[in-house]
């Protein structure tokens, strides 16, 4: 085991060379998320700048100017951690990450508590933290509902009464359809690697992606089950959603 990763009933320790790596907590056995090639389409998708600056303008319009700067906040599915840095740019500094796929979570580099995890079994006592986001994580989970459901359900279990639920997710808007049909055609792959990232992805990650896309009633069903919404919008091929835990 390495000096940044540790078993999450041992101690959390820092990293012992000084350098700004994560420390890493063993929750579950670490999964790649879908395949390498959809690894490594994801990792060239953005820079990491470009992909803090979006989550920080998402995370603005979403209303983070209004929430407790001492709020705890745990955003799952984080992959390489662009999410935690936007909040923490943003002035939150109780961040904790969790992600199954180890290799994507050594790319953050931040103060932020990291848990190679499952999000369907959270490490996290009841009714303990303010905050639980997800970008992007629900349309990977392999069984819908099943497996939606039982992650909305430990986001409700560990958000304290009131805290608040946040997701975007993909929608399957006309702009969304576009985006798809440009993406698949040849030139376009070949001349603009972010359509061809964005293919990729996409073909390695498609049959939750389909189901997701193709389920909208159910997917909504599962959020408003498990919180109150307090803000839901459709935009440029994303879902928008913020809700309250229900009490
Ligand atoms: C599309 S990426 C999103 C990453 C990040 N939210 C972002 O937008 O940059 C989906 C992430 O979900 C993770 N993942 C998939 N299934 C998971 C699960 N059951 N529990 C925790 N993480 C999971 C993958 O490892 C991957 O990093």
């Amino acid at each position: 085991m390495s000096d940044h990763l540790v078993n999450a009933d041992d101690r959390v320790k820092p990293a012992k060379d000084g350098a700004n790596h994560p420390t890493l907590i063993r929750v579950h056995d670490a999964l790649i998320c879908c395949d390498s090639a959809w690894e490594e389409a994801y990792l060239r998708f953005e820079s990491p700048e470009q992909e803090i600056s979006k989550f920080r303008q998402r995370l603005l319009r979403l209303g983070a100017e209004q929430w407790s700067r001492d709020a705890t906040i745990v955003e799952l599915f984080c992959g390489r951690g662009g999410a935690l840095c936007a909040w923490k740019q943003l002035g939150f500094s109780r961040l904790e990450g969790v992600d199954l796929s180890e290799r994507l979570l050594r790319q953050y580099q931040g103060a932020a508590r990291l848990y190679v995890c499952d999000a369907r079994d959270l490490p996290f006592d009841s009714a303990s933290r303010d905050i639980i986001a997800v970008q992007g994580g629900l349309h990977h989970l392999e069984r819908l509902p099943q497996d939606v459901d039982r992650t909305l359900a430990e986001a409700a279990r560990v958000l304290r009464p009131g805290g608040l639920f946040v997701a975007v997710e993909p929608w399957l808007t006309p702009f969304l359809r576009a985006v798809h049909a440009i993406s698949e055609i040849k030139l376009v792959r070949r001349t603009l690697p972010k359509f061809d990232a964005f293919a990729t992805m996409t073909e390695h990650e498609r049959s939750t992606y389909e189901a997701w896309l193709h389920n909208p009633e159910l997917v909504l069903q599962l959020l408003r089950k498990h919180f109150e919404p307090q803000h839901l919008r459709i935009r440029l091929g994303k879902l928008e959603f913020v809700g309250r835990r229900r009490d």
